[in-house]
């Protein structure tokens, strides 16, 4: 009787497994159900990304899923990103319990980030950047001992950061900006070993930017800008030699830079300190940071002279040094190329650059563009070379 029935449920399973049989009786039913779930909370999807998430395709190969290599019914990657999908997220996203990496940014998804989401121990990969997500940032995240990247940026998030987040200790990137989030810069990042990028520009935070944020050893982005901190820049942020772009424009920061900046932060390609209270002088050092593509002191109290070192920065596209105390007060690079065979043209490139680089993006903080508009200045400098108008 016992062994009768065995048999027919191993038949019964066969016949369910490999016969002709609809999706949903291969595979973790599970994972089938949240992403039931998950495209139920999706309200319109003018694409029609989700129109291939039916009965008579595997979940595997539904658009945006990737499932397992050793586990191949568990569904592994979930990627819509920029398909204009409008809706809320599922709670049940917290079941896909062998998920490493979701992509949902640029959409418009509302509501809440589910707690839920911290039952995800595998994840390393969160993007919802580019949403309407609101609400706070869950606590329960601090779960995700796994996560490397995570990126929030631009929704309608509140409060501040939580606590429990500095227990993430894989996180390489970080980043809230462009949400509510109020409170300070926790000093508890700079417990994050393999922290590279922090990205908590306008988030309306407040207070000194604390001293072990300069811990991580492989720092290379820093944005606070459009934040009300207070104080000055602490020390060891200026002696962080792998940090490339360091963004701390109208953050009401002050006090000078340190001489050597230029040979410490040897790997710059980008500081913005506009509209602030820095005072002192422009480093001559900084001739030595080669890699500076951005300088921009705009609306300081910088007093002394224009490095005229500073010309010999072959990668240098963008010099603003404008509203400060500095000798001669000159408007932007007028005076810098002086000595460099290519007077003119460079100076024509950074009116073209301030132009460019205003109107290429609503957000001129996107690196990806940002090097477009790099590339393309980039050629017409090199026609402008190649035409040998740089001659003489
Ligand atoms: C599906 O996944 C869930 C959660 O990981 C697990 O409890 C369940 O046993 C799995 N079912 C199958 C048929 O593998
Ligand atoms: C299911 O999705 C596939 C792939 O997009 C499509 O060809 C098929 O028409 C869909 N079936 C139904 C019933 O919608
Ligand atoms: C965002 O999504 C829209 C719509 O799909 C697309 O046009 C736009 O290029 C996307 N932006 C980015 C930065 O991917
Ligand atoms: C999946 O998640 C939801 C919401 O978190 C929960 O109610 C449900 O019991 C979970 N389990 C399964 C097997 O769907
Ligand atoms: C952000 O999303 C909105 C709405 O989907 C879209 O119009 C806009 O282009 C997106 N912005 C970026 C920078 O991708
Ligand atoms: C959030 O985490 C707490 C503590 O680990 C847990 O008790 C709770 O069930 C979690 N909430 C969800 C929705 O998973
Ligand atoms: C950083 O970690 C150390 C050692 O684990 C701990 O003593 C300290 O409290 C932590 N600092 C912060 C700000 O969390
Ligand atoms: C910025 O913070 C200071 C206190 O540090 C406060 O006095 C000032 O009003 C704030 N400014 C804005 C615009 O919030
Ligand atoms: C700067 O960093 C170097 C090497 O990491 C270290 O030896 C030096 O003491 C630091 N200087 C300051 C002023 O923090
Ligand atoms: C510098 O930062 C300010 C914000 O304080 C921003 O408006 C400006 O676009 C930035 N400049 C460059 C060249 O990125
Ligand atoms: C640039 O670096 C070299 C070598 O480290 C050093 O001798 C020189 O003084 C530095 N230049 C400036 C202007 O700091």
């Amino acid at each position: 009787m016992a062994n009768g029935l065995a048999i027919m449920l191993y038949i019964a399973l066969l016949w369910c497994c490999f016969g002709n049989t609809p999706a949903s009786c291969s595979g973790n039913e599970t994972d089938r159900l949240a992403l039931i779930s998950f495209k139920g909370s999706i309200d319109q999807d003018p694409f029609g990304a989700m129109s291939s998430w039916n009965d008579s395709v595997h979940y595997c190969d539904w658009k945006g899923i990737a499932c397992g290599r050793r586990h191949r019914d568990r569904v592994t990657e979930l990627n819509l990103r920029s398909q204009r999908l409008v809706g809320s997220l599922s709670p049940h996203i917290g079941n896909l319990s062998f998920l490493r990496s979701i992509d949902l940014q640029n959409n418009s998804l509302y509501g809440p980030i589910p707690p839920e989401i911290g039952r995800l121990l595998r994840l390393r990969k969160i993007l919802l950047t580019n949403n309407s997500l609101d609400g706070r940032i869950s606590t329960n995240l601090s779960s995700c001992s796994n996560l490397q990247y995570l990126s929030f940026r631009h929704n309608r998030l509140m409060g501040s950061i939580p606590a429990e987040l500095g227990s993430l200790a894989k996180l390489k990137d970080l980043g809230l900006a462009g949400n509510k989030i109020s409170g300070t810069i926790p000093p508890w990042l700079g417990n994050l070993s393999s922290l590279s990028r922090i990205l908590l520009y306008d988030c309306n935070l407040h207070g000194e930017i604390p001293d072990e944020i300069s811990r991580p050893r492989g720092l290379t982005f820093v944005s606070f800008y459009l934040n009300n901190l207070s104080g000055k820049v602490p020390p060891g942020l200026f002696n962080s030699s792998t940090i490339q772009y360091l963004e701390l424009g109208t953050t009401n920061l002050g006090g000078s830079i340190p001489s050597d900046i230029g040979s410490t932060l040897s790997n710059l390609r980008g500081i913005n300190l506009s509209w602030n209270s820095f005072t002192g002088t422009i480093p001559n050092s900084l001739v030595n940071a080669s890699g500076l593509e951005e300088i921009e002191f705009e609306a300081n109290e910088f007093t002394g002279p224009i490095p005229k070192d500073l010309g010999k920065l072959m990668h240098l596209y963008w010099f603003e040094t404008e509203s400060n105390g500095l000798d001669g007060d000159l408007m932007d690079s007028r005076g810098l190329f002086e000595d460099n065979p290519s007077t003119g043209i460079e100076d024509t490139l950074v009116s073209v650059l301030r132009i460019g680089v205003a109107c290429s993006t609503e957000s001129p903080r996107d690196r990806m563009q940002m090097q477009d508009v790099v590339n393309e200045l980039r050629k017409i400098k090199g026609v402008y070379e190649n035409c040998g108008l740089t001659q003489d």
